[in-house]
């Protein structure tokens, strides 16, 4: 067989390719530092909010107080879903994973927007305005949905109580608020991962950004990045017991398995955000009364870093998460879709930046086919 061949440079997985500028976030992997906009993310989440964040992201600096009001009643403008959309994620929750009806939803959404086929700067930051008002509601109704239950609507302004409340139908704790405000938070922005680059890609060819939040949403549910903490929980709840730690860890390993919650493609030491969300992770399990699922964690964790630590593999975002958000009462298949409603606004960021400067994402493949020119054959002469 003769194969193509073209003389470029191969980068699988487009691993270490820089593709674009940016002035968002800077993801150090060496330090294990997460900037977004030249605040480190320790700071951001100790003292800041999500919609605050939200705008820094967006708009390059911290919002002063008229802007923020001014910001904050943008996204709480026309923040529900109505109850068509209510009635098609029932449907969708019966037979699919959430993160299913959750990139259902936003296609629908777009599809109902009249705006939607402009695609100037203004009518791109005005839907990304709207959808991301609108998603505390939508995911949160998603969760109402899978359980069979009503959904709640809430008149709460705020992003992150609101979501609590129409969760949970009653008004979350100011530690609870401030643990899942603090999660939002950390996952807002991350470089151009996978989700972040499809959202990308697609605002590249001038389409809109409900288009760009489906891609998006679409490459956050798979395992290897979105969903990796609904399986570190599977994983941790399995294994039951600290003192069963060494010895799963060491069989799946003689597997080749990968042991989900470890690793990043770009964080070669202790993933910042994992440090942070670890301490709520002990402190939630402590007032709960039900710290063996911790203790599981950091017993796995300190195998982990025995076994694998020396080849740069530490927790990542995804080992804590999980514990944090069963102990808020939140189901394992939610835990997807809260990442997006999180990760939102890292997309609507990075897309609106790549938008003012905007060129075709188009990279090419190596063919390693046939070159031919073969001849063709009719189907009935085919042997
Ligand atoms: N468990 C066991 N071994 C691992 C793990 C893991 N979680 N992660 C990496 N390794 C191994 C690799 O197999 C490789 O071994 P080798 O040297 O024998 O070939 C070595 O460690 C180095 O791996 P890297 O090249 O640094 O890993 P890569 O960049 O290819 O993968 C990834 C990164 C995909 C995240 C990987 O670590 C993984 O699959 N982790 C589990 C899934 C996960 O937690 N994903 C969430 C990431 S964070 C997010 O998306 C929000």
């Amino acid at each position: 067989m003769i194969t193509g061949s073209q003389n470029t440079d191969y980068a699988r997985g487009l691993e270490g390719v820089v593709a674009a500028e940016t002035r968002i976030g800077f993801v150090d992997g060496i330090n294990g530092r997460l900037v977004y906009r030249g605040y480190n993310i320790e700071e951001l989440a100790e003292s800041s909010t999500f919609e605050e964040v939200s705008y820094l992201l967006l708009y390059g600096k911290l919002p002063t107080k008229s802007e923020f009001t001014n910001f904050t009643s943008k996204l709480n403008a026309d923040n529900q879903i109505n109850d068509q959309l209510f009635k098609i994620l029932q449907e969708c929750t019966k037979s699919s994973h959430p993160m299913s009806a959750l990139r259902t939803a936003v296609s629908y959404l777009g599809a109902m927007d009249k705006n939607s086929n402009k695609f100037d700067l203004a009518a791109q930051e005005a839907m990304g305005l709207k959808l991301m008002g609108k998603f505390p509601s939508i995911v949160a109704a998603i969760n109402r949905a899978q359980q069979g239950k009503p959904i709640i609507r809430s008149t709460e302004p705020n992003y992150t109580a609101r979501f609590l409340e129409e969760s949970f139908g009653k008004k979350p704790t100011e530690f609870e608020t401030k643990v899942f405000r603090t999660a939002l938070i950390l996952h807002a922005d991350h470089g151009m991962n996978a989700s972040t680059f499809a959202s990308m890609v697609t605002i590249s060819t001038l389409s809109d950004m409900y288009s760009a939040v489906t891609s998006a949403i679409a490459s956050l549910k798979g395992p290897l990045h979105g969903g990796a903490n609904e399986q570190a929980l599977d994983m941790l709840e399995r294994i039951g017991t600290p003192k069963n730690a060494d010895k799963v860890i060491a069989e799946m390993l003689e597997k080749k398995e990968k042991i989900m919650g470890f690793g990043h493609r770009v964080y070669k030491v202790y993933d910042p955000r994992a440090k942070i969300l670890k301490g709520y992770a002990k402190k939630l399990a402590e007032d709960k009364g039900h710290t063996e699922l911790f203790e599981t964690a950091e017993e796995v964790e300190k195998v982990m870093i025995n076994k694998l630590g020396t080849k740069g593999i530490f927790p990542n975002v995804d080992f804590y998460s999980g514990i944090v958000y069963k102990s808020l009462g939140f189901d394992p298949t939610l835990f997807t879709p809260i990442f997006a409603l999180s990760r939102i606004s890292g997309w609507f960021a990075r897309s609106f930046e790549y938008l003012h400067d905007n060129r075709l994402f188009r990279p090419r493949s190596m063919y390693k086919g046939e070159v031919g020119p073969l001849k063709y054959i009719p189907i009935a002469d085919r042997r």
